[in-house]
């Protein structure tokens, strides 16, 4: 994990702190866990042909729709997929590579496996399956068909996609910035994007994460980046937990 994940990880804790409460009452907070307003709608696929920077590859949005394909931009910025990161197994056991990206860099809407350690990932695919993982969203339609595709996976198409992405390099895709306001947003397919024309207001205790280009985002494009805007002071205060968990841990 990044330096910046681990700060946005822990504002994100110093944001919750003291809220249990309130979550049990009004449900996990929205701007973390954005839901499709009611009778959403994706825009139709017009059969435009997309592409990405420095890549030859070429896809539909159709396509790059499929839960059965992660769009592969830069075939050779990695070792081969196995069959289920690239395609998943119909019908229960979606492509990784569609949520999490071949390159494993995931996004606000799931998370980055880049890196991981196999067995950290190992463990989670089982307790996925057992149930002993849950989420704070069973109704959201990601963590669903993320659920769903654990309890399907075998145990060797486990071990492979372990070894798949545990062997993979993080890449820091995340910029945070500290700011009192922020983009006005609203929710498409599962993330925020900015309203049109552009608005801005109060932050509040939120966390905002927002991809730079909408239509590398939507392309699936592994080297997208984001911005993580974040109430002032969460660096500082997510800094002195950091250095308050390692003093302890060492
Ligand atoms: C439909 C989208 C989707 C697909 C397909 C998908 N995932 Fe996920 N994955 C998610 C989401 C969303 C989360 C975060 C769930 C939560 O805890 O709320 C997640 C979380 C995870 C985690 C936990 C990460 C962590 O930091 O603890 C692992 C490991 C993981 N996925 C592996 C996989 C593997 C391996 C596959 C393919 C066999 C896969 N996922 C397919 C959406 C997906």
């Amino acid at each position: 994990m990044g330096k910046r994940a681990i700060l946005v990880l822990m504002s994100t804790l110093a944001c919750w702190t003291g809220l249990p409460s309130a979550m049990a009452r009004e449900g996990p907070p929205s701007w973390a866990y954005p839901m499709n307003p009611p009778g959403f709608k994706l825009t139709p696929d017009d059969g435009a042909v997309r592409h990405v920077p420095d890549s030859r590859v070429r896809h539909t949005l159709s396509e790059v729709r499929d839960r059965f394909l992660a769009p592969d931009w830069h075939p050779d910025a990695h070792p081969p997929m196995p069959a289920v990161v690239a395609r998943g197994r119909p019908q229960n056991v979606s492509a990784c590579g569609y949520c999490h990206r071949a390159e494993g860099t995931g996004g606000p809407e799931n998370s980055s496996l880049a890196g991981l350690s196999a067995p950290y990932i190992l463990q989670q695919l089982a307790d996925y399956k057992s149930g002993a993982r849950s989420t704070a969203v069973p109704y959201r339609k990601p963590q669903t068909l993320m659920i769903a595709t654990a309890k399907a996976l075998s145990e060797e198409e486990a071990k492979a996609v372990a070894a798949y992405f545990s062997a993979l390099k993080p890449r820091q895709n995340i910029q945070v910035v500290e700011s009192k306001t922020v983009p006005k947003t609203y929710v498409y397919n599962w993330f925020l994007a900015p309203v049109k024309p552009p608005a801005r207001e109060p932050i509040g205790q939120r966390i905002i994460e927002l991809n730079n280009d909408l239509e590398r985002f939507e392309n699936r494009d592994p080297r997208v980046t984001f911005t993580a805007y974040v109430p002032p002071g969460s660096i500082r205060r997510g800094q002195a937990l950091v250095d308050l968990h390692f003093s302890t841990v060492v």
